[in-house]
């Protein structure tokens, strides 16, 4: 490292949006600057790093924004980035502007590309951001909590119409791959059932659920469907209304709704350890790592590990909303 130019950071936020991205970028900067570092935005994730489009990022240029969902920087899905001569585009406006490293708020996919970038040289740190709770390696992601607090209260809503009129409400919850919200919406919201990607339910099944529940008295079920269950909610909805279950249906798509919002408290404290971790672990020369809550402290998690391992719905947790739907 030449000791005579300051350490140049540059940070960007990629793939779905995620409340608490804008607390972690605001961590990012004013612990950069704290240790005498440049920190340079970088515009729409890994297309903005392709392009170039990087702007400096003072202290007063991330006020105002830990409280705001969404992201400053904005965000993309790069497909262009996934490509080696993307990659190489990126790695040379880096070294244009001088960059020496590079802190990526992001999921699953967009902490494949940093792992990508840190095999070529580049150091990198990644910081999970995704409402998903999909990546592996923390406990929790940045902007899950906000989404689970959503949902908790749509369904609140939902199920005040639902007991009213003796319905049961299908919602569908995001999730492409995990099934964690959709699980921990069962826990929180009392859902009747809860599909997830992880375990393939038949609509027979879900059936008789509901027809059950409405046998031993409820006034309303709640059913969870993620997303990627493999069961469309309007259909599983129109299923149970041929095979009269007892309860007339009603489908919610919860959808981008999920997505935004302030972050929680949880969230933006989360955010912001997490960027002040991330900085710290770039001037010390580190690389390849990403920040993952352990237990009470932040640690860092080979990127190598991260990528190359699923993270999926706690089963234990799903057995239990069915106890609990009693
Ligand atoms: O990865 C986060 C996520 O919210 C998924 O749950 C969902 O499938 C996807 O993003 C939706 O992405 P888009 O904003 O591109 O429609």
């Amino acid at each position: 490292m030449d000791i005579s130019k300051p350490f140049t950071i540059g940070v960007l936020t990629s793939g779905g949006d995620a409340p608490g991205m804008n607390a972690a970028i605001r961590a990012v900067v004013r612990t950069g600057m704290t240790h005498g570092a440049n920190v340079f935005g970088i515009t729409g994730g890994y297309e903005g790093l392709v392009a170039g489009e990087f702007r400096p990022l003072g202290a007063r240029d991330v006020g105002g924004i830990l409280q705001r969902g969404g992201t400053i920087l904005q965000t993309s899905r790069s497909a262009r980035f996934m490509e080696p001569h993307g990659q190489r585009d990126a790695i040379r406006k880096m070294n244009e502007v001088g960059m020496d490293g590079l802190v990526v708020i992001g999921g699953e996919g967009s902490l494949k590309g940093a792992y990508a970038l840190h095999q070529q040289g580049i150091k990198v740190v990644g910081i999970p951001g995704s409402i998903d709770n999909d990546v592996w390696g923390t406990n929790i992601s940045v902007g899950t909590d906000t989404a689970m607090n959503t949902i908790m209260e749509a369904v609140d809503k939902l199920r005040d119409t639902a007991s009213s009129h003796r319905r049961a409400f299908l919602i569908e919850t995001m999730g492409r791959n995990c099934g964690y919200l959709a699980v921990m919406a069962g826990i929180v919201c009392g859902a009747e059932i809860v599909l997830i990607p992880e375990v393939p339910v038949a609509v027979e099944e879900v059936a008789r659920t509901i027809e059950d529940a409405y046998m031993r008295g409820k006034t309303h079920a709640i059913i969870i469907n993620a997303e990627g269950s493999g069961i469309r909610t309007t259909d599983l909805s129109r299923a149970l209304e041929d095979k009269d279950v007892g309860f007339k249906t009603r489908v919610t798509i919860l959808g981008h709704i999920q997505r935004g919002g302030s972050p929680t408290a949880y969230d933006r404290l989360l955010a912001s350890r997490m960027g002040y971790k991330a900085v710290e672990a770039l001037l010390s020369g580190k690389s390849g790592v990403m920040t993952g809550l352990k237990g009470r402290g932040v640690d860092y998690v080979p990127l190598e590990d991260v990528i190359s391992h699923k993270r999926t719905a706690n089963l234990e947790y799903y057995e239990m909303t069915k106890t609990l739907a009693r």
